[in-house]
């Protein structure tokens, strides 16, 4: 594990699941056969790191809780952290109100996530990835392809996506945030979903489509 006890941080002694996500979890328990409780890990996880963003204001996935999410699906756990440390939607130590997530792939890299990550620095004062603002109210984590790439780039904010950033857009977004007013989520020019830049180039008329429904012909005597 990376994540130990360090300088600005404690590992919890022990986590316990509370009434509203011990109901949720075994609501995905109850989705698989018995003894295949173990493929609930991904959603359990998530309930963790809820609960404690609902607790500590800081959505993060403890030692403990992961050790109490194998104890409760019947897995090592070995697997649990295997599992915890590969997905970047985790994080194991705490981290600011707002998570920024910074897509660097090639494609939102060739659409100017360079100016999106320079203008994320500039407005939160982090230097270095995994870091949070000396506020406490961001942390920037460098992930891969956020599967949006057709409204690149993007950043993932906690569990959202806002698509289609500029360094203007990107800081008037952390503004937003700042003040807690997080905009909707989505295009950042407010296209429609994924819709071409400028609006539609097809189907922008229905003259050229022929007449509806042709009568069909009559077969020879
Ligand atoms: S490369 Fe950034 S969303 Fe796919």
């Amino acid at each position: 594990m990376a994540e130990e006890n360090g300088a600005d941080f404690e590992q919890p002694a022990s986590f316990a699941f509370d009434a509203e996500s011990r109901a949720e979890l075994d609501r995905h328990i109850a989705k698989y056969p018995t003894g295949k409780q173990a493929s609930a890990v991904l959603p359990a996880l998530y309930i963790v790191q809820r609960q404690m963003k609902r607790d500590t204001g800081s959505a993060w996935v403890p030692r403990a809780a992961m050790d109490e999410v194998a104890r409760l699906l019947g897995m090592p756990p070995i697997r649990v952290y295997e599992v915890a440390t590969f997905y970047t939607m985790f994080a194991l130590r705490p981290i600011g109100t707002w998570h920024l997530q910074v897509c660097t792939t090639t494609p939102c890299w060739l659409r100017g996530s360079d100016d999106v990550t320079a203008a994320c620095r500039k407005f939160t004062g982090i230097a270095g990835w995994g870091e949070t603002s000396a506020d406490g109210v961001f942390t920037m984590t460098e992930v891969e392809c956020l599967g949006a790439c057709v409204n690149a780039p993007v950043v993932q904010v906690n569990d959202d996506l806002y698509e289609d950033l500029d360094a203007e857009r990107t800081t008037g977004l952390l503004e937003a945030l700042k003040r807690g007013e997080p905009p909707k989520p989505g295009s950042m020019t407010g296209r429609q979903t994924s819709a071409p830049e400028g609006g539609p180039t097809t189907l922008t008329t229905l003259d050229n489509l022929g007449p509806p429904n042709p009568e069909p012909a009559t077969p020879a005597e």
